[in-house]
């Protein structure tokens, strides 16, 4: 057995996000948000389920902090609904949304638990869908805003900051993991893009004014794109989706330009980004102070043709085990913080979300024994230990997911977390991973 112990600054943390946890959709003066509207009217989500009550942990927030405390949690990673904070999205903010949030904040830091908060997590104002959403460029101009009255609340007390957590599959997942892509509205999606690049920007401009003692990021899906079988046709479809799916939202917020290849691309296939005078300056003299990564799997990809957007298609590939989200592949976590070193000038890292599911596990007994979500962590673990080695800056570890909670369009039969929630009694139950994560974080490391 081999000793993988971290450095002694490094900081263990577990993630979640509003939508999927709190409940409270339409109380105490919150505003609809677009998932609101997707599972109460669009019912889009499997069995009808919605995140109406979820975890309630709107309202069982501090036996929740408790449990995150008995975890030995040095940070926890969180996002605000911004329709509880402002219910049209603009103008009048709601006081009782953002008393709650104080007092989360506050139960956290009463427990020495760093927060972490996450802007925005998909969660986004009905109102200003209504207006035109990330379509509009002022959609840039309600983000600042958004950003500016949750730094003037909360940053007094919360220092560690994430503006958008996965813009690509915000803007293309329901398209390109779930429905099927279409030309006609990727030029448009390619436009939104751009949209999320500069409101990331806007706020962390806004961010260093009104928090200049805090730490701001972004969190990006990162998945290492790999060819089916090692063709020439192959091999550039592999470039081109890699340059869709990672360096289309990767190069501008660390390099402050977008890739040339994809720039040509989209401007050939699909008339869009409509860049204006200044843009790129924006977003070129605002660097992140960290690089948060959520990494799952890697993407196995093929030339396919008839696919009517980028002419080239997902390959399940099954060389290891198979989660909910996809093949396990640690060694991918590893290739994937490699090249954000070595491309991106060794940035701090943060991992900001890593976690699996393999579907609706319920306790017998009273306990729930999810030895593969420790044994997936375990793998990813040692990745990240290894990229440690070769002077890769991870500095955190938040495990996706604290809690099982609403896993959007596949509803609550997809559970992720450190600990098990049954969502008609709202009881909680540590599963063994919890147990496991608390003696790792006592270590600072595992065996393995
Ligand atoms: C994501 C989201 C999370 C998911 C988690 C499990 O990465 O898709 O940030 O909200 O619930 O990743 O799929």
């Amino acid at each position: 057995m081999k000793q993988y112990i971290f450095p002694p600054d490094f900081k263990w943390g577990a993630a979640t996000a509003a939508y999927q946890i709190e409940g409270a959709w339409n109380e105490d003066g919150k505003g609809e948000s677009v998932w609101d509207v997707y599972c109460n009217e669009f019912k889009i989500v499997e069995n009808g389920e919605t995140g109406n009550v979820a975890m309630d942990h709107y309202h069982l927030f501090p036996q929740d902090v408790k449990q995150l405390k008995a975890l030995g949690l040095h940070t926890y990673r969180f996002s605000i609904s911004w329709p509880r904070i402002l219910p049209s999205g603009k103008g009048k903010t709601n006081p009782k949304g953002v008393d709650f949030y104080n007092r989360l904040i506050d139960e956290l830091l009463e427990n020495h638990i760093e927060p972490c908060i996450t802007l925005y997590h998909w969660d986004y104002p009905r109102a200003l869908a209504e207006l035109g959403s990330w379509n509009v460029r002022e959609s840039v101009d309600w983000f600042a805003d958004y950003a500016e009255r949750c730094f003037r609340n909360f940053g007094d007390r919360a220092k560690q900051w994430i503006t958008i957590n996965e813009p690509w599959e915000d803007i293309f997942a329901a398209d390109f993991m779930i429905g099927t892509p279409s030309r006609e509205n990727m030029t448009a999606k390619v436009q939104v893009s751009h949209h999320y690049n500069l409101a990331h920007s806007r706020a962390l401009q806004i961010f260093r004014e009104i928090v200049p003692d805090g730490t701001v990021g972004i969190a990006l899906s990162f998945h290492p794109i790999h060819a089916a079988k090692d063709t020439a046709e192959n091999q550039k479809a592999v470039e081109i989706y890699d340059g869709f799916k990672n360096r289309w939202f990767s190069d501008p917020v660390m390099r402050g330009e977008y890739p040339a290849d994809m720039l040509d691309f989209y401007r050939t296939n699909f008339n869009a980004p409509i860049i204006q005078e200044g843009d790129m300056e924006l977003i070129e003299s605002q660097k992140p102070d960290f690089l948060g990564v959520n990494y799952y799997s890697r993407h196995v990809v093929e030339a396919s043709p008839e696919e009517p957007v980028l002419h080239v298609r997902l390959v399940e590939q099954r060389d290891g085990a198979w989660a909910t989200n996809g093949e396990v592949y640690p060694q991918g976590l590893l290739e994937m913080l490699t090249r954000i070193h070595q491309d991106y000038d060794a940035p701090v890292i943060y991992i900001t979300e890593n976690g699996t599911s393999f579907g609706d596990e319920q306790p017998i007994g009273g306990c729930i024994d999810d030895q593969f979500r420790i044994d997936y962590v375990s793998a990813h673990l040692k990745s990240i230990h290894q990229a440690i080695d070769s002077n890769v800056k991870v500095q955190r570890y938040y495990l996706w997911s604290c809690f099982d909670n609403f896993e959007w369009v596949f509803g609550y039969k997809r559970r992720f977390g450190l600990i098990y929630v049954n969502f008609e009694t709202q009881e909680r139950i540590l599963k063994s991973s919890a147990h496991w994560y608390q003696q790792v974080i006592r270590d600072n490391g595992l065996t393995a």
